[in-house]
């Protein structure tokens, strides 16, 4: 349990007193200091490269962490999970929040768990749940724009209504130790962009860090993150502020972080198919060792693995249709023939899956020009599977 902080801002931030520039953005030595900065520092915690994976519903299970968190990341984060469904263990529900990188390469990578809610009680009593299996951080959902999540006044909804999102922010921290962290967006719409509001009085509450997806919920996921606009929730705190949306490969992460002056990156839909982007992004940023990126053979014994690991971790019916998600972009990203893609997706045997792969992904090379492997657009998803 943890008594609130100050009114005033609190933290650790990853920058000093002075506040960064607003709208104009942060000047170049900021962002050369922040560039070098090799961790985000929490209370108690230090996530270290400062280049995370986004929370993605229906798709960063626990096999999938792992494989990003064995690639290197500063931090992974569940899928979003409803606290009162967890709470009252409906099925399928705790799975989303199973911890279990203890082991390993990815062992050094922590987990955040999601929640998502809009009743103190159940926020908190779910916290301390995802606490007491090892959770080292939990993380508030604020930023969900799903109809089914938002219209019942949770995720985005929250950012229309501060001091009740304020009230569950401190049901949330009192209930805990760990960290607590916040995911939100700008706002509900243009007209009501309190993103900077909201984080300075979540930090004034005791929330460790603060990730903003640069657009608002009105906008889905449509049109292009605006980095420039999270400069502002970064200014309005000293917690680490971490830029999120449309940030896909070095030279996007970079942008955004000029542009923002956050402390670090998140990375969703780039990290699909490609495991190891965040790694990669990591080693751009600092001009270190680039991790080693599996190509042709061994990219299909990798994808292989998470099949089965897919398979074993969520069963054979669920696993088989969460594997046709990662399937699909690991095909996307070697360009497979369609018709040997539609056969991989269609078929019901693993084994017959399996036996497939080596043909289907064994083409997949690092574009040469970039050493990265920019994904393929893919239209916006639906975030509301949790
Ligand atoms: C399929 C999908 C599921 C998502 N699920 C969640 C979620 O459970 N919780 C959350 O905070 N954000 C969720 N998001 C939003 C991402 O975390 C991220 O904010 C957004 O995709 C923008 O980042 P990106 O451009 O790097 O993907 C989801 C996004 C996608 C595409």
């Amino acid at each position: 349990m943890r008594a609130h902080p100050p009114e005033t801002d609190s933290g650790t931030g990853g920058r000093g007193a002075a506040p960064v520039g607003c709208a104009a953005g942060p000047g170049r030595s900021d962002v050369a200091a922040a560039e070098q900065r090799p961790a985000v520092r929490l209370p108690g915690l230090a996530l270290s490269p400062p280049v995370f994976l986004a929370p993605m519903a229906g798709i960063t299970d626990l096999p999938f962490r792992r494989l990003v968190a064995s690639f290197g990341a500063g931090l992974v984060v569940s899928e979003m999970v409803a606290s009162q469904e967890m709470v009252q263990a409906r099925p399928g529900v705790r799975a989303r929040a199973a911890l279990g990188l203890e082991e390993g390469a990815a062992a050094h990578c922590p987990t955040a768990v999601q929640l998502a809610g809009r009743e103190a009680r159940w926020m908190a009593e779910a916290a301390r749940m995802a606490e007491g299996s090892g959770a080292r951080l939990i993380d508030i959902n604020m930023g969900c724009p799903a109809r089914k999540v938002a219209g019942g006044g949770s995720g985005s909804a929250l950012m229309r209504d501060p001091d009740h999102a304020l009230s569950l922010i401190r049901a949330v921290v009192d209930a805990v130790s760990v960290p607590v962290t916040l995911k939100m967006r700008l706002g509900w719409d243009e007209t009501q962009l309190n993103a900077p509001e909201i984080a300075r009085r979540a930090a004034a509450a005791g929330v460790a860090m603060i990730t903003v997806h640069g657009r608002t919920r009105c906008q889905f996921y449509r049109g292009r993150a605006d980095w420039a606009a999270i400069a502002r929730v970064k200014a309005a705190v000293n917690v680490p502020v971490i830029a999120n949306g449309d940030i896909t490969d070095p030279e996007t992460a970079r942008r955004a972080r000029s542009l923002s002056g956050a402390d670090g990156v998140m990375m969703g839909r780039g990290a699909q198919g490609a495991p190891w982007q965040p790694a990669l992004v990591a080693a751009a940023l600092r001009n270190g060792a680039m991790p080693e990126i599996p190509e042709g053979r061994a990219f299909a014994a990798m994808a292989g693995r998470h099949y089965e690991e897919m398979l074993s971790f969520h069963g054979r019916s669920l696993g088989l249709r969460v594997a046709r998600k990662h399937l699909a972009w690991y095909m996307d990203r070697a360009a497979t023939d369609p018709a040997l893609r539609r056969e991989i997706l269609t078929a019901r045997q693993p084994a017959a899956v399996l036996a497939r792969l080596p043909e289907a992904l064994g083409g997949f090379r690092l574009r040469p020009e970039t050493s990265s492997t920019a994904p393929p657009r893919q239209p916006p998803q639906r975030e509301a599977a949790a």
